[in-house]
């Protein structure tokens, strides 16, 4: 425990995105599609995929590796491991624990969040309370998925969309000049089916049947998902910049979560912000849910569109349903 801190910041960032590239050309060869409608449809180009034999918390690894790095830390330095995953290596233990034995992070207290495409927003939020209260000094958050191993890739109206990566941040403590300045979470459970891998849990155990059935993947009813993420997406931004006194223009730029171009440039629209203003890297990589905003974050640091001082916002919508945004000193 030490001293509680005035505020959190984002000290370093990490990606890691599996090197197999899968082009739209690759389905047009498997499946009654083409680039024209994924590319109309969503924006996506190709996403990356995970080689045989590689695990959720290998890319948690290295992604983490990158961010330690440019937070001039060590794994020892660490004293919390938040992953956020929908995609664990296995229902237990956590991801976060596996990945911390690989970094060595010996005084990490270490454990996993599911909340979807929301995930990062869900654990950056957290970990930076237990920075803030002082019950943690180096945090390493990290969002990590294989949607690939859980999509059926029969289904053109949901393959198409997914991709395989990682991205991790360090936070650590600050003053008041920077850091996390305001978040938002939600959450409806009511609204869960439309969004789900129904087997694999304790309601439905891997069996005979469960597999047959083809109940191990992703089902999805991609249009409700679409309406809703794009009010929830529009409202959670619009929230957190009102909430902390700022205008849509005040933005110098924002994260969304990549899930389909059209959502981005919807909630961009809501929270009246030019395209130019709007990180978007969906085109090469695909929804990659829990990692797609730390991804999109490393990119963006590594070409210098983010500096120090600027107004940052993060939006996000996912399975859960959940949402989430924050805005960010950066
Ligand atoms: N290739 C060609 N045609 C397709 C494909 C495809 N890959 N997929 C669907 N179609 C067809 C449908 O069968 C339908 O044909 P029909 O009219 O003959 O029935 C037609 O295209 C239109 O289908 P819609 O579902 O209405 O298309 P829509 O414009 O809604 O786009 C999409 C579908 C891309 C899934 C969209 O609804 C979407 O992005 N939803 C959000 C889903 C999502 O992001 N899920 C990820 C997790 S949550 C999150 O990250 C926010």
């Amino acid at each position: 425990m030490t001293e509680p801190a005035t505020n959190v910041y984002i000290a370093g960032v990490g990606a890691y995105t599996p090197e197999r590239v899968v082009t739209n050309e690759d389905f047009e060869k498997t499946l009654d599609t083409s680039d024209e409608w994924i590319t109309q449809r969503t924006g996506i180009k190709e996403r990356h995929y995970v080689a045989d034999g590689q695990v959720t918390s290998d890319m948690a690894f290295e992604a983490s590796k990158k961010a330690l790095k440019a937070a001039s830390l060590e794994p020892a330095d660490i004293d919390l491991i938040v992953v956020a995953t929908a995609t664990p290596d296995m229902v237990f233990p956590s991801t976060a624990c596996l990945t911390q034995a690989k970094l060595g992070a010996a005084d990490a207290v270490c454990f996993d969040i599911v909340a979807g495409c929301t995930g990062f927003l869900y654990a950056l939020v957290t970990a930076s309370q237990f920075v803030k209260q002082g019950t943690a000094r180096n945090a390493l958050v990290i969002g990590a998925e294989i949607l690939t191993r859980f999509t059926d890739m029969t289904d053109r109206t949901s393959c198409v969309l997914f991709g395989d990566g990682a991205g991790a941040v360090v936070l650590k403590p600050c003053g008041p000049e920077r850091g996390i300045i305001r978040s938002l979470l939600g959450a409806d459970g009511t609204l869960a089916r439309l969004l789900d891998m129904p087997a694999g849990g304790s309601k439905m155990p891997p069996s005979h049947e469960t597999v047959d059935q083809r109940l191990h993947v992703i089902t999805m009813q991609g249009r409700k998902v679409y309406v809703n993420a794009v009010k929830a997406m529009g409202d959670s931004i619009v929230k957190v910049i009102e909430d902390a006194g700022f205008q849509g223009s005040d933005l110098d730029i924002l994260f969304p979560h990549q899930a389909n171009i059209r959502i981005i440039q919807s909630v961009a629209e809501r929270a009246g912000l030019p395209m130019e203003k709007v990180f978007v890297n969906i085109q090469k990589y695909g929804n990659t849910s829990a990692a797609s905003i730390p991804i999109a974050l490393a990119e963006a640091v590594e070409a210098g569109r983010v500096d120090e001082g600027m107004l940052v916002g993060m939006v996000a919508f996912g399975a859960g349903f959940t949402w989430g945004a924050a805005l960010i000193r950066w």
